[in-house]
């Protein structure tokens, strides 16, 4: 069972979360805009497992939203169903106010969604550049007889290609490693490489399994700025995945939480850490012991101490 230590190391947001009529919060500052992403009743069985059910989640527009839960609650699911690797049993889900009922993984991705993998997926023999540009493929304007007749429109588009992929690889200072093969950088860069690449697919939401797993605290603390660096210079919403809760608290703005396929919580870092629902889900069921009485104390002094004298 994961650990949960709701003390934090340092809260580097502060964000007034306000009430929606729909009985939602969003941060303030997205109030006026269409939520990103509204899930209403949504829910998917395997067989006679209901991996998740009746999930009710509003995402403002730039917010950064964590889904947290024991292993096995079903959050990679959660993902599975916003990115349509799994169609939902029940439910809808309204990316930016359309609904995207029926859509193929490819559309939904084109749609704004894109996400990470709890294990990294990137084309560990291509180089960092090329796994770049992979996610920047739909918005390439130029076709195949471009390609094969070596037009000026060509050369145009790839020399934007580059340049878009060295300025996103910047974000992360990882733009002098563009031409390294991306399977041979450290595990904390391929995780980084894998955020940069769902980013070039231009979403509006950007989903991420378990970013800093595997990764050091101080490249979870770099992680942690390059999230709300994100957020703020492409001004999309991140929704996170995450046991690491100095992460989670630190920068999530909303939070729910998902317990045997159900959400026990949603409400702000605050509020999920003080919630005694969430702090058993996590830690088990606090036996309460019996008062001690004088009786007790009196047995207690008069017992052998090392166990010697017992039958
Ligand atoms: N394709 C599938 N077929 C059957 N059961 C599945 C499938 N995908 C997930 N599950 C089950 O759904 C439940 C939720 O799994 P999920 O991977 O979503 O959990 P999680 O919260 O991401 O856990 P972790 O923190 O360990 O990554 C588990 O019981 C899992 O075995
Ligand atoms: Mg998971």
């Amino acid at each position: 069972m994961s650990e949960f230590k709701p003390r934090v190391k340092e809260r580097r947001v502060d964000t007034k979360m306000v009430p929606l009529p729909s009985d939602v919060i969003v941060p303030e500052r997205d109030v006026s805009e269409t939520p990103v992403l509204e899930c209403r009743h949504l829910g998917i069985d395997f067989g006679g497992l209901r991996a998740v059910q009746d999930f009710n989640l509003t995402v403002g527009h730039t917010e950064i939203a964590g889904l947290i839960g024991p292993n096995g609650a079903g959050k990679t699911t959660v993902f599975n169903l916003l990115t349509k690797v799994y169609q939902p049993t029940r439910g809808i889900i309204m990316l930016d106010g359309n609904d995207t009922a029926g859509m193929s993984v490819p559309k939904v991705n084109q749609a704004g969604i894109a996400r990470t993998f709890q294990n990294i997926r990137l084309f560990s023999r291509l180089s960092v550049e090329d796994n770049v540009r992979i996610g920047l493929h739909n918005q390439i304007k130029c076709s195949m007889f471009d390609g094969i007749l070596r037009t000026p429109r060509y050369f145009k588009s790839e020399k934007e290609m580059h340049e878009r992929s060295l300025a996103l690889l910047d974000v992360f200072d990882m733009a002098d490693q563009a031409n390294e093969v991306s399977g041979s950088l450290p595990y904390g860069a391929q995780r980084r490489l894998e955020i940069v690449r769902a980013l070039a697919t231009n979403p509006k939401l950007l989903l991420l399994d378990e970013p800093a797993a595997g990764m050091n605290p101080s490249e979870t603390s770099d992680l942690m700025d390059n999230i709300l660096k994100i957020r703020d210079k492409f001004q999309i919403a991140v929704m996170l995945i995450e046991h690491d809760m100095d992460l989670v608290m630190g920068i999530c703005e909303g939070i729910a939480v998902l317990n045997y396929g159900k959400i026990i919580a949603k409400g702000t870092p605050e509020e999920i850490q003080n919630n005694p629902e969430v702090i058993e889900a996590y830690l088990g069921k606090q036996v309460e012991k019996p008062a001690r009485t004088q009786a007790d104390e009196a047995a207690e002094a008069v017992a052998p101490t090392d166990g010697q004298g017992e039958e």
